[in-house]
């Protein structure tokens, strides 16, 4: 840099040291260093010097260009601790405080129990499957063998979405899956037995609400279809769930209960495990409904590809949210769908 330019910056190095603000700052910046700046007119001139002094004028004039951005750059940061220490004297403003954390959301309790529920599955060597929420009457009714005007069907308060044949299910009527026992047949269907899974998911039915029922809630279809497969293999498979899911060993009581495709169909009851001979939870009864099961029917297999004389099976099917209700000591199923976060906050 040659005198010129060294005036320059001393001129501006003093300007920028009396500068009060950001705005003082940047007008200084302009002059000196943006478009039409002191910087820019020396660059300007540069076509007009003898060519063996040009690239000595033009390193020069970056230089000063570079050391009037440090200045600047060196202003900005002690304009922006003298704020900090105002703040600070002004106010309780503590910048050595660590940064307050931001709110974390946590898994719905159903999810979680739903989680818990596949991965004891999984560890039995079942599959995880999905079926639609908005099911043909086809799967969710007629080939589990509930023909059309079937009293069963009263049981399920359907939520129907088309009255008529719809064109694009071809002709069939479309409803909000009832149940989660459709997806056995879409998995007969697809799979070849051995099969082995579990298809947890939402159902919809048209309830009135009360702390119990809800018209949309969940449910674990669980099936196995093999050769040889007998109520023995039934009751021992959910023994087994049982006590993983609660960490201990728990009694079940069959009792005969209908379902169009199973048979023989059961419910199966749990002892409660929270008592030994009566409380809330088990409506003081010291037994728990616990699911809906039994051997698949024959009809059913058939519908489903599935050869009966060579192969059998057996399906479940139990309501999650109660579980829930059950593990948590949750007292109204509404509260799940409600949207309070007081009481999501707790899970
Ligand atoms: C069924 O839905 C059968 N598909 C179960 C089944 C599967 C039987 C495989 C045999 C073989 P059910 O309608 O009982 O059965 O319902 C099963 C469970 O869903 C009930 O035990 C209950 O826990 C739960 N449930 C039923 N209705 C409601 C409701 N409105 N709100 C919350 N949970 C419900």
């Amino acid at each position: 840099m040659d005198d010129r330019h060294s005036a320059i910056l001393t001129e501006a190095r003093a300007r920028i040291a009396a500068c009060a603000g950001e705005e003082e700052l940047r007008a200084i910046e302009r002059e000196y260093t943006g478009k039409g700046g002191a910087v820019a007119s020396l660059l300007a001139q540069l076509p007009g010097l003898p060519a063996e002094e040009r690239p000595a004028a033009g390193r020069a004039a970056n230089e000063l260009k570079g050391a009037i951005g440090a200045a600047l750059e060196e202003a900005r940061q002690a304009l922006a601790s003298q704020a900090l220490e105002r703040a600070r004297d002004a106010s309780d403003f503590d910048p050595g405080l660590p940064a307050r954390r931001s709110a974390r959301g946590s898994l719905h309790p159903v999810t979680q129990v739903r989680r818990e529920v596949e991965d004891v599955f999984v560890s039995m060597g079942y599959s995880i499957l999905d079926g639609p929420e908005v099911e043909l009457d086809h799967y969710n009714f007629e080939a589990l063998n509930f023909p059309p005007d079937h009293p069963a069907r009263e049981e399920y308060d359907t939520v129907w979405c088309t009255t008529d044949g719809d064109r694009r299910s071809g002709g069939d009527r479309l409803l909000l899956r009832t149940h989660t026992s459709p997806v056995q047949i879409r998995a007969m269907e697809r799979l070849h037995p051995p099969i082995r899974a579990v298809a947890p998911g939402r159902v919809f039915r048209q309830e009135q609400q009360d702390a119990t029922h809800e018209h949309t809630f969940h449910q674990v279809e669980g099936f196995v279809v093999d050769r040889g497969i007998a109520v023995g293999h039934l009751i021992g498979t959910l023994k087994g769930f049982l006590r993983e899911l609660f960490q201990r060993e728990l009694k079940v009581r069959l009792r005969p209960g209908y379902f169009p495709f199973v048979e023989p169909g059961f419910e199966l009851d749990i002892r409660c495990p929270f008592c030994q001979d009566g409380c809330r939870v088990c409506s003081q009864t010291g037994w728990i409904e616990f699911c809906g099961c039994g051997m698949v029917h024959p009809a059913v297999l058939r519908q489903g590809g599935i050869d009966p004389e060579v192969h059998t099976g057996f399906a479940f099917g139990f309501g999650l949210d109660r579980l829930v209700m059950m593990r948590h000591g949750i007292d109204d199923i509404r509260h799940f769908m409600g949207g309070d976060l007081r009481f999501l906050e707790q899970f």
